[in-house]
């Protein structure tokens, strides 16, 4: 796709991202347990912790078509977080983009373990997760969240071309 733009995400870009996000399941897939429903853009905003988190989209003449998180979890780990992309421009690539970008911050930030959770029945982001060579790490949870860890992390990244 064409002029697609990586940039650190501003607090508008999730005025258009909220839209992205028709249920309370879907919300819960996408960023987790315990968010309010139904929600706005503001609210959202400091709910995902947007600010304080490093939090990045990818657009389009300015407009966000992608957003993800790269949460610092201390130790060197980087944890990828509240994925997410336009559901028009889905099963295009920019999925894995997206994460490409966000495994080269962590290296940037000096991460040498990179995490995320996951809901096992989540299937278009766990296929995405291991086509990028995230594995199963840790037990399912209750909730049936699936923690991953990316593999060979440095060696992973140093192939990337984001
Ligand atoms: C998961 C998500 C980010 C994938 O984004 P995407 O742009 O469609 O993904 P890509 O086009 O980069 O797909 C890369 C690979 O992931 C897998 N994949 C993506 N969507 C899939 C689907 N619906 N079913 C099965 N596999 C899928 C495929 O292996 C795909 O490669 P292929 O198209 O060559 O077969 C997107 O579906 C989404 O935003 N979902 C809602 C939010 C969410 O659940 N986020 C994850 C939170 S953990």
């Amino acid at each position: 796709m064409a002029d697609v733009r990586w940039r650190p995400a501003l607090s508008s870009d999730i005025t258009v991202i909220v839209h992205w996000i028709e249920t309370p399941k879907a919300l819960e897939r996408w960023a987790g347990p315990g968010l309010t429903w139904p929600t706005d853009g503001p609210t959202l905003w400091q709910e995902i912790a947007a600010s304080d988190n490093a939090s990045f989209s990818l657009v389009v003449n300015d407009t966000p078509i992608a957003f993800g998180q790269l949460v610092d979890k201390g130790e060197r780990r980087a944890h990828l977080a509240r994925i997410i992309v336009s559901p028009v421009h889905r099963r295009q690539g920019l999925g894995e983009r997206l994460c490409r970008h966000l495994l080269a911050e962590a290296r940037h930030r000096k991460a040498d373990t990179v995490t995320l959770n996951v809901f096992v029945n989540n299937h278009a982001a766990l296929d995405l997760y291991r086509r990028l060579g995230f594995v199963n790490h840790g037990v399912i949870d209750t909730r049936g969240i699936q923690p991953m860890q990316l593999r060979q992390f440095t060696q992973n990244v140093d192939n990337t071309d984001p």
